[in-house]
Protein backbone atom coordinates (compact mmCIF):
# COMPACT_ATOMS: atom_id res chain seq x y z
CA UNK A 1 0.00 0.00 0.00
CA UNK A 2 1.08 3.72 -0.81
CA UNK A 3 2.14 5.15 2.26
CA UNK A 4 -0.51 8.58 2.97
CA UNK A 5 2.36 10.65 2.76
CA UNK A 6 4.25 9.67 -0.15
CA UNK A 7 0.23 9.89 -1.54
CA UNK A 8 -0.33 13.74 -0.53
CA UNK A 9 2.76 14.82 -2.03
CA UNK A 10 2.05 13.22 -5.37
CA UNK A 11 -1.12 15.11 -5.01
CA UNK A 12 0.34 17.89 -4.29
CA UNK A 13 3.40 17.79 -7.12
CA UNK A 14 0.46 17.38 -9.93
CA UNK A 15 -1.87 20.15 -8.46
CA UNK A 16 1.16 22.29 -8.55
CA UNK A 17 1.99 21.96 -12.00
CA UNK A 18 -2.27 22.56 -12.21
CA UNK A 19 -2.04 25.88 -10.60
CA UNK A 20 1.43 27.12 -12.34
CA UNK A 21 -0.44 26.40 -15.86
CA UNK A 22 -3.61 28.09 -14.90
CA UNK A 23 -2.19 30.91 -13.35
CA UNK A 24 -3.62 34.26 -14.26
CA UNK A 25 -3.20 37.55 -14.02
CA UNK A 26 -6.22 38.78 -11.27
CA UNK A 27 -5.43 42.63 -11.82
CA UNK A 28 -6.54 42.02 -15.61
CA UNK A 29 -8.94 39.68 -15.29
CA UNK A 30 -11.58 41.19 -13.17
CA UNK A 31 -13.39 44.29 -15.05
CA UNK A 32 -14.59 46.17 -11.78
CA UNK A 33 -18.04 48.50 -12.72
CA UNK A 34 -18.06 51.73 -10.53
CA UNK A 35 -21.52 50.78 -9.14
CA UNK A 36 -23.88 47.95 -9.24
CA UNK A 37 -27.30 47.63 -9.71
CA UNK A 38 -29.05 48.74 -6.52
CA UNK A 39 -32.86 46.51 -8.48
CA UNK A 40 -30.46 43.59 -8.43
CA UNK A 41 -29.79 40.02 -6.15
CA UNK A 42 -25.98 40.26 -5.27
CA UNK A 43 -26.39 37.15 -3.91
CA UNK A 44 -28.67 34.27 -4.40
CA UNK A 45 -31.40 34.64 -2.70
CA UNK A 46 -32.18 30.75 -1.86
CA UNK A 47 -28.33 31.01 -0.46
CA UNK A 48 -29.44 34.43 2.14
CA UNK A 49 -29.79 33.84 6.02
CA UNK A 50 -33.20 34.22 6.02
CA UNK A 51 -35.10 32.32 2.90
CA UNK A 52 -37.12 30.18 3.55
CA UNK A 53 -38.60 31.80 6.78
CA UNK A 54 -41.29 33.56 7.98
CA UNK A 55 -38.91 36.32 8.67
CA UNK A 56 -38.12 36.34 4.50
CA UNK A 57 -42.60 36.23 4.00
CA UNK A 58 -42.23 39.25 6.36
CA UNK A 59 -39.76 41.72 3.39
CA UNK A 60 -41.05 42.97 0.75
CA UNK A 61 -38.74 42.68 -2.86
CA UNK A 62 -37.08 45.90 -2.42
CA UNK A 63 -35.96 44.82 1.05
CA UNK A 64 -34.76 41.20 0.04
CA UNK A 65 -32.88 42.70 -2.29
CA UNK A 66 -31.32 45.73 -0.23
CA UNK A 67 -30.58 42.91 2.00
CA UNK A 68 -28.83 40.73 -0.59
CA UNK A 69 -25.99 43.86 -1.33
CA UNK A 70 -24.97 43.69 2.24
CA UNK A 71 -25.34 39.71 2.35
CA UNK A 72 -22.90 39.22 -0.27
CA UNK A 73 -20.41 42.09 1.29
CA UNK A 74 -20.70 39.53 4.40
CA UNK A 75 -20.25 36.30 2.69
CA UNK A 76 -17.24 38.24 0.80
CA UNK A 77 -15.60 39.30 3.97
CA UNK A 78 -16.32 35.84 6.02
CA UNK A 79 -13.61 34.79 2.96
CA UNK A 80 -11.59 37.37 3.76
CA UNK A 81 -10.90 36.78 7.29
CA UNK A 82 -10.81 32.51 7.16
CA UNK A 83 -8.22 33.21 4.15
CA UNK A 84 -6.11 35.91 6.29
CA UNK A 85 -6.26 33.14 9.12
CA UNK A 86 -5.54 29.86 6.39
CA UNK A 87 -2.53 31.75 4.99
CA UNK A 88 -1.08 32.01 8.21
CA UNK A 89 -1.54 28.62 8.96
CA UNK A 90 0.03 27.46 5.88
CA UNK A 91 2.39 29.80 6.47
CA UNK A 92 3.70 28.93 9.67
CA UNK A 93 4.27 25.06 8.23
CA UNK A 94 5.79 25.94 4.95
CA UNK A 95 9.28 24.59 5.87
CA UNK A 96 8.62 22.24 8.72
CA UNK A 97 9.33 18.53 8.63
CA UNK A 98 5.76 17.10 8.95
CA UNK A 99 5.66 17.71 5.38
CA UNK A 100 8.28 17.01 3.43
CA UNK A 101 7.95 17.49 -0.15
CA UNK A 102 4.63 19.89 0.59
CA UNK A 103 6.59 23.30 0.47
CA UNK A 104 6.20 24.21 -3.58
CA UNK A 105 2.39 23.29 -3.04
CA UNK A 106 2.22 25.55 -0.34
CA UNK A 107 3.83 28.32 -2.10
CA UNK A 108 1.25 28.14 -4.89
CA UNK A 109 -1.50 27.68 -2.46
CA UNK A 110 -0.35 30.78 -0.54
CA UNK A 111 -0.20 32.54 -3.50
CA UNK A 112 -3.37 31.45 -4.76
CA UNK A 113 -4.63 32.46 -1.05
CA UNK A 114 -3.65 35.82 -1.37
CA UNK A 115 -5.15 36.57 -4.83
CA UNK A 116 -8.47 35.37 -3.70
CA UNK A 117 -8.27 37.98 -0.31
CA UNK A 118 -7.73 40.46 -2.83
CA UNK A 119 -10.79 39.79 -4.79
CA UNK A 120 -12.70 39.48 -2.43
CA UNK A 121 -11.65 42.57 -0.13
CA UNK A 122 -12.12 44.67 -3.12
CA UNK A 123 -15.46 44.13 -3.93
CA UNK A 124 -16.38 44.86 -0.43
CA UNK A 125 -14.80 47.89 -0.19
CA UNK A 126 -15.85 48.94 -3.88
CA UNK A 127 -19.60 48.24 -3.51
CA UNK A 128 -19.98 47.77 0.21
CA UNK A 129 -17.65 50.31 1.83
CA UNK A 130 -15.67 47.97 3.76
CA UNK A 131 -15.00 44.26 4.60
CA UNK A 132 -17.24 43.55 8.39
CA UNK A 133 -15.18 42.38 10.98
CA UNK A 134 -15.81 38.99 12.25
CA UNK A 135 -16.78 38.06 15.88
CA UNK A 136 -14.23 36.17 17.71
CA UNK A 137 -15.16 32.86 19.56
CA UNK A 138 -13.55 31.17 22.06
CA UNK A 139 -13.95 27.79 20.78
CA UNK A 140 -11.43 26.43 23.02
CA UNK A 141 -7.83 25.48 23.08
CA UNK A 142 -6.97 22.10 21.76
CA UNK A 143 -3.48 20.30 22.68
CA UNK A 144 -0.46 21.66 22.27
CA UNK A 145 1.61 18.34 20.51
CA UNK A 146 2.47 19.75 16.95
CA UNK A 147 0.57 16.98 15.20
CA UNK A 148 -2.93 17.63 16.79
CA UNK A 149 -2.39 21.16 15.70
CA UNK A 150 -1.60 20.57 12.55
CA UNK A 151 -4.97 18.21 12.55
CA UNK A 152 -6.86 21.36 13.45
CA UNK A 153 -5.01 23.70 10.98
CA UNK A 154 -5.65 21.88 8.41
CA UNK A 155 -9.54 20.57 9.67
CA UNK A 156 -10.43 24.50 9.75
CA UNK A 157 -8.58 24.75 6.64
CA UNK A 158 -10.98 22.58 4.67
CA UNK A 159 -14.36 23.28 6.57
CA UNK A 160 -13.82 27.13 5.82
CA UNK A 161 -13.14 26.24 1.92
CA UNK A 162 -15.56 23.55 1.67
CA UNK A 163 -18.06 25.80 2.96
CA UNK A 164 -17.51 28.92 0.79
CA UNK A 165 -16.98 26.48 -2.37
CA UNK A 166 -20.64 25.67 -1.55
CA UNK A 167 -21.83 29.16 -2.58
CA UNK A 168 -19.56 29.89 -5.03
CA UNK A 169 -20.56 26.67 -6.74
CA UNK A 170 -24.50 27.99 -6.69
CA UNK A 171 -23.85 31.58 -7.76
CA UNK A 172 -20.97 31.08 -10.07
CA UNK A 173 -23.62 30.42 -13.02
CA UNK A 174 -26.45 32.60 -11.39
CA UNK A 175 -27.43 34.97 -14.26
CA UNK A 176 -29.89 36.79 -12.04
CA UNK A 177 -26.32 38.58 -9.62
CA UNK A 178 -24.33 41.03 -11.70
CA UNK A 179 -21.88 39.25 -13.82
CA UNK A 180 -18.77 40.66 -11.48
CA UNK A 181 -20.49 38.93 -8.56
CA UNK A 182 -20.53 35.77 -10.42
CA UNK A 183 -17.05 36.00 -11.90
CA UNK A 184 -15.41 36.08 -8.11
CA UNK A 185 -17.59 33.24 -7.41
CA UNK A 186 -16.65 31.14 -10.26
CA UNK A 187 -12.80 32.28 -10.58
CA UNK A 188 -12.53 31.21 -6.47
CA UNK A 189 -14.46 27.97 -6.88
CA UNK A 190 -11.69 26.50 -10.22
CA UNK A 191 -9.02 27.25 -7.64
CA UNK A 192 -10.50 26.12 -4.69
CA UNK A 193 -11.38 22.68 -6.24
CA UNK A 194 -7.39 22.36 -6.21
CA UNK A 195 -7.34 23.20 -3.00
CA UNK A 196 -10.45 20.61 -1.20
CA UNK A 197 -8.72 17.24 -3.29
CA UNK A 198 -5.37 18.39 -1.45
CA UNK A 199 -7.15 19.18 1.93
CA UNK A 200 -8.78 15.85 2.34
CA UNK A 201 -6.05 13.41 1.20
CA UNK A 202 -4.05 15.72 3.58
CA UNK A 203 -6.46 15.18 6.60
CA UNK A 204 -6.16 11.35 5.92
CA UNK A 205 -2.58 11.41 6.16
CA UNK A 206 -2.90 13.83 9.23
CA UNK A 207 -5.19 11.70 10.92
CA UNK A 208 -3.04 8.65 10.70
CA UNK A 209 0.11 10.01 12.05
CA UNK A 210 -2.04 11.61 15.12
CA UNK A 211 -3.30 8.28 16.18
CA UNK A 212 0.05 6.55 15.93
CA UNK A 213 2.02 9.06 17.89
CA UNK A 214 -1.06 10.55 20.15
CA UNK A 215 -3.76 7.94 19.87
CA UNK A 216 -7.40 7.73 19.17
CA UNK A 217 -8.11 10.03 22.56
CA UNK A 218 -6.30 13.37 21.32
CA UNK A 219 -7.69 13.14 17.88
CA UNK A 220 -11.31 12.59 19.27
CA UNK A 221 -10.84 16.06 21.29
CA UNK A 222 -9.61 17.77 18.32
CA UNK A 223 -13.05 16.36 16.08
CA UNK A 224 -14.75 18.21 19.20
CA UNK A 225 -12.79 21.50 18.23
CA UNK A 226 -14.11 21.27 14.77
CA UNK A 227 -16.95 20.66 15.00
CA UNK A 228 -17.56 23.43 17.05
CA UNK A 229 -15.88 25.02 13.96
CA UNK A 230 -18.13 24.13 11.64
CA UNK A 231 -20.93 25.83 13.38
CA UNK A 232 -19.09 29.04 14.18
CA UNK A 233 -18.38 29.19 10.41
CA UNK A 234 -22.14 28.56 9.39
CA UNK A 235 -23.01 31.29 12.02
CA UNK A 236 -20.66 34.04 10.84
CA UNK A 237 -22.61 34.33 7.87
CA UNK A 238 -25.33 35.87 9.51
CA UNK A 239 -23.63 38.84 10.94
CA UNK A 240 -26.17 41.02 12.64
CA UNK A 241 -24.34 44.31 11.10
CA UNK A 242 -25.89 43.15 7.78
CA UNK A 243 -29.11 43.54 8.78
CA UNK A 244 -28.52 46.81 10.63
CA UNK A 245 -27.27 48.24 7.38
CA UNK A 246 -30.50 46.94 5.22
CA UNK A 247 -32.35 49.06 8.28
CA UNK A 248 -33.87 46.53 9.32
CA UNK A 249 -35.45 46.62 13.04
CA UNK A 250 -33.82 44.67 16.08
CA UNK A 251 -30.68 42.92 13.77
CA UNK A 252 -29.57 40.92 16.51
CA UNK A 253 -33.13 39.74 17.14
CA UNK A 254 -33.14 38.86 13.28
CA UNK A 255 -29.98 36.76 14.23
CA UNK A 256 -31.40 35.05 16.95
CA UNK A 257 -34.97 34.62 15.11
CA UNK A 258 -33.39 32.86 11.94
CA UNK A 259 -30.54 31.01 14.03
CA UNK A 260 -33.48 29.12 15.69
CA UNK A 261 -35.78 28.44 12.93
CA UNK A 262 -35.66 24.26 11.59
CA UNK A 263 -35.42 25.69 8.15
CA UNK A 264 -32.47 27.57 8.68
CA UNK A 265 -31.02 23.55 9.89
CA UNK A 266 -32.34 21.82 6.39
CA UNK A 267 -30.28 24.89 4.80
CA UNK A 268 -26.88 24.21 6.96
CA UNK A 269 -27.41 20.70 6.67
CA UNK A 270 -27.46 21.50 2.77
CA UNK A 271 -23.96 23.54 2.74
CA UNK A 272 -21.83 21.55 5.12
CA UNK A 273 -23.76 17.70 5.20
CA UNK A 274 -20.75 16.47 2.65
CA UNK A 275 -17.90 18.19 4.75
CA UNK A 276 -19.25 16.76 8.14
CA UNK A 277 -20.34 13.41 6.29
CA UNK A 278 -16.30 13.24 5.08
CA UNK A 279 -14.97 14.49 8.79
CA UNK A 280 -17.21 11.75 9.69
CA UNK A 281 -15.98 9.17 7.89
CA UNK A 282 -12.55 9.38 8.26
CA UNK A 283 -13.47 8.99 11.72
CA UNK A 284 -12.47 12.61 13.10
CA UNK A 285 -15.43 14.37 13.72
CA UNK A 286 -18.65 12.79 15.06
CA UNK A 287 -21.44 14.10 12.80
CA UNK A 288 -23.96 13.95 15.40
CA UNK A 289 -21.97 16.17 17.75
CA UNK A 290 -22.28 19.28 15.15
CA UNK A 291 -24.73 21.86 16.14
CA UNK A 292 -26.36 23.19 12.94
FE1 LIG B 1 -9.54 30.75 -1.55
FE1 LIG C 1 -8.35 27.70 -0.89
Amino acid sequence: MTNPWQRVTDVATRLSTVSRESRYDPYALFDWPPSLPDNQYWMSPELMTGYGTAFWDELDEPQRVMLSRYEAVNFFSVNVHLIRELIGGVADRIYTTWHPGLSEFFHDFIAEENVHAWFFATFCQRYGGKVYPIRRIDLGSSSADGIVRDLVVFGRILIAEELCDFFNVAMADDDRLPPICQQINRVHHQDEARHIAFGRQLMRALRDEAIERVGQEKVAETGEHLARYITFCVRSLYNRDMYADAALPDPAGVRNRLLGDPQRTEMHRRAVGRTVAFFNRIGIVDGDRVRL
